[in-house]
């Protein structure tokens, strides 16, 4: 058995939170290795941040196959092989079953682009700015049977400019944000600091409210 903790990554993308989490590895503010890149595209360009960090990588093609539970189920035993202590979705954009969930619960996590539980689902900074709200962020949470809708661990927000646009707002909260949050809630999980049971996601011995813990920025998670 591998001495660190051993992470799969499942993107879609650009794999900027990918990027995120191998870099803390590879400075060890999170001490475990990834263990597989895995993307539903051929074409994601997260695969060659993979390729460049030596993870090997796996793409399994959704159209090969007759159903979610089919695909979810290739999808499971070609995971299994790398033995995950954790599941990381970075920008994976199928929607899992739970076939999927189960076989990983409280060990699944994913980022979603908004202060959850608002605005689950997609559009989520369109949504922010038309309904006027003073702050968008993101928020790291368990994966559950309900879309977006397991217990949050860990969230951050920024302050929305009367400029900003729903594009300036993706690109700012995915560098002011997400690739803080993200590195730091792994590392938590690897650590075993934080777990999910029954009610909710637990951290330190603690349950965490409904919007999981806030993240502020210090000198020392900067
Ligand atoms: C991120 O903004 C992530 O929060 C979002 O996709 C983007 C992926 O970017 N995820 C979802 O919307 C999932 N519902 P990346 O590929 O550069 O990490």
């Amino acid at each position: 058995m591998a001495d660190r903790a051993q992470i799969a990554v499942l993107i879609s993308g650009s794999g900027s939170n990918l990027q995120a989490i191998l870099d803390a590895c590879t400075c060890k503010s999170i001490d475990a290795d990834l263990c597989v890149v895995m993307s539903n595209r051929q074409d994601a360009f997260g695969l060659e941040r993979a390729k460049k960090a030596s993870v090997p990588t796996l793409v399994l093609d959704y159209s090969l196959y007759e159903s979610r539970e089919e695909y979810d189920s290739a999808l499971i035993a070609a995971l299994s092989e790398y033995q995950p202590d954790l599941v990381v979705l970075a920008g994976f954009m199928r929607i899992l079953t739970p076939i999927f969930t189960d076989a990983f619960a409280g060990k699944l996590i994913n980022i979603h682009p908004s202060l959850l539980p608002k605005y689950p689902g997609l559009h989520t900074h369109k949504r922010a700015l038309e309904a006027g709200d003073s702050y968008q962020g993101a928020t790291v949470h368990f994966v559950t049977h309900e879309l977006d809708g397991g217990p949050p661990i860990l969230q951050g927000r920024i302050k929305i400019a009367d400029t900003d646009t729903a594009d300036s707002l993706a690109s700012r909260i995915l560098t002011e944000v997400e690739h803080k949050i993200y590195p730091l809630a792994v590392q938590w999980l690897v650590q075993k600091r934080v777990e999910m049971r029954d009610d909710g996601a637990w951290m330190d011995g603690e349950l965490l409210s409904g919007t999981g813990f806030q993240y502020i920025e210090t000198e020392t998670n900067k």
